[in-house]
């Protein structure tokens, strides 16, 4: 396998790297570029965070999660390659000093690799931008006052990369070739057939999209991959497409992505995207992998089957569709065969009447405890369609069909709302674990939907709105 990247602007070519090792390892011990710091090595704490330029996109990612042949095609660049080629700092370098915004220093280098790929796109949301960097030290204060320092000094265009040596230097040519014919057990095809192909012949191939639950298989459970298919150059299975009814999202879509392909359509679920893990993994997270891991705590499951959303699935030539909420079996199971993968999931395009509630320990960064999405249609004060599905309340995402028929068909009202609740009993039985107990869950989704009901009688019901 051939890998082209820039490093702080130099090409470098790999060829059959360990598929497994992680930027991070590898800019530490094979370049001694040690700014990029090792805390976590899960992607939680941002103190490994590099700026990724590829065309039309400049993203932080979590370089501890990153594996080698997912930087094919890229521009990284690293805390030592942020500096103006002159030697100037670079303008949030500056402001950090300006601001005190360190101390041990220890998280700087993410925070700054975060802050300059956040100035780079104008982005001003300080707060969301860095909810994914942690600080043990300095405190908040000092680093927000810089970054928002740095808002009106110049881009810094020494950063920027341009489109030519994406298409011919990096990727190998105007026609986007660049990678062989997978042969090997590690492959990285550049469609969606090469892919069908090779993990109709290989179905105990581990995919790897964005690689924000796999890389932890290997950085803490210290698991072989023995056979891979990296599907980051899958370009056709990156594409939002909009049809007459629906919006059609590939599975390799971002959650960055999907978050703006939401912002017009489903504010709630937009709200709620906000607050999925953090900037860093929202840019590496896939949809597909984010359906496809199963988990019963998957954040966008939930909203995505209450909008009655469709999944795509294809093993080789053979596609099929299934309402998702179908895909979840049980624990663990999913209606995937040996050699089927997700390949994009259909969104009905419909009037807005969703609303997406998150409930974690910690507000920004952290994974549901509970996740309840409610589209619940009213006419004439009527409740004439609901479709309500959950997060953390069972073993996998599941509506809550019981809840649905209580509310169907009735006024609009409180008193209807206090006779669904005993409905919730008959949906779920949820169970205890460190995020949170069987009873707390319950009453959780309970008052998630009194929520709806106040916040649609114009009660302020948001942590953001209701804190002193
Ligand atoms: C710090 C941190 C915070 C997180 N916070 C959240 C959170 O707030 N909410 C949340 O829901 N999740 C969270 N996650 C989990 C993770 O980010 C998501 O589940 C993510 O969507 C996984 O997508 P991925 O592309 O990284 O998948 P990968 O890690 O690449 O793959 C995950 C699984 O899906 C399979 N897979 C991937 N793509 C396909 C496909 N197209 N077809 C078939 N199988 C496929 C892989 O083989 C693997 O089994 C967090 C993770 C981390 C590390
Ligand atoms: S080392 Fe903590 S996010 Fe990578
Ligand atoms: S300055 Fe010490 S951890 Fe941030």
């Amino acid at each position: 396998m051939e890998i082209t990247f820039l490093l702080n602007g130099e090409t470098v070519r790999l060829t059959d790297p360990d598929p497994t090792q992680t930027l991070l390892d590898w800019l530490r011990t094979k370049n001694g570029l040690t700014g990029t710091k090792e805390g976590c090595n899960e992607g939680d704490c941002g103190a490994c965070t590099v700026m990724v330029s590829e065309p039309g996109r400049i993203t932080a990612l979590n370089a501890c999660i990153l594996f080698l042949p997912q930087l094919h095609g890229r521009a990284i660049h690293t805390v030592e390659g942020i500096a103006s080629p002159d030697g100037a700092l670079h303008p949030v370098q500056q402001a950090m000093v300006n601001h005190h915004g360190s101390q041990c220093g220890f998280c700087t280098p993410g925070f700054v690799t975060s802050m300059a790929a956040a100035h780079q796109n104008g982005q001003t949301d300080h707060d969301d931008r860095l909810a994914g960097n942690l600080c043990r030290c300095t405190g908040y204060a000092p680093i927000i006052k810089a970054a928002k320092a740095a808002e009106t000094e110049v881009r810094a265009d020494w950063l920027d990369t341009p489109d030519f040596i994406f298409t011919e230097i990096l990727r190998g040519g105007p026609e986007g070739t660049g990678a062989e014919p997978p042969t090997g057990p590690v492959c990285a095809p550049q469609t969606g057939d090469v892919l069908a192909a090779f993990y109709a012949d290989n179905p105990d191939a581990t995919l790897i999209a964005g690689a924000t639950d796999v890389g932890l298989w290997v950085t803490k459970h210290l698991r072989d991959l023995p056979k891979i298919a990296f599907l980051n150059r899958c370009d056709d299975l990156k594409q939002i497409d909009e049809t007459g009814d629906s919006l059609r999202v590939g599975a390799m879509v971002t959650i960055d992505r999907l978050y703006d392909a939401m912002q017009n359509r489903h504010p709630s679920f937009v709200e709620m995207l906000r607050r999925f893990a953090s900037a860093q993994i929202r840019a590496a997270a896939t949809i597909g992998g984010n359906i496809a891991n199963g988990s019963p705590i998957g954040d966008t499951p939930p909203a995505l089957i209450a909008l009655g959303a469709t999944l795509e699935l294809r093993h080789r030539d053979t596609r099929r569709t299934l309402p998702l909420e179908d895909f979840f079996l049980d624990y663990g199971k999913q209606d995937r065969k040996p050699g089927e993968f997700v390949e994009a999931i259909r969104i009905p395009k419909q009037a807005d009447h969703l609303k997406v509630y998150k409930l974690s320990k910690r507000f920004d960064q952290d994974i549901s405890a509970v996740l309840g999405a409610f589209n619940i249609t009213i006419e004439k004060g009527i409740v004439t369609n609901s479709r309500i599905a959950f997060g953390g309340m069972a073993g996998i995402p599941k509506r809550a069909r019981h809840v649905e028929a209580a509310l169907t068909g009735q006024p609009w009202a409180g008193a209807t709302i206090t006779k669904a609740l005993p409905a919730f009993e008959q949906d779920f039985t949820p169970m205890s674990d460190m995020r949170a107990s069987a009873g707390y869950r319950l009453s959780a989704a309970q008052n998630m939907l009194r929520r709806v009901w106040h916040e649609d009688q114009g009660t302020p019901a948001n942590v953001l709105e209701v804190a002193p």
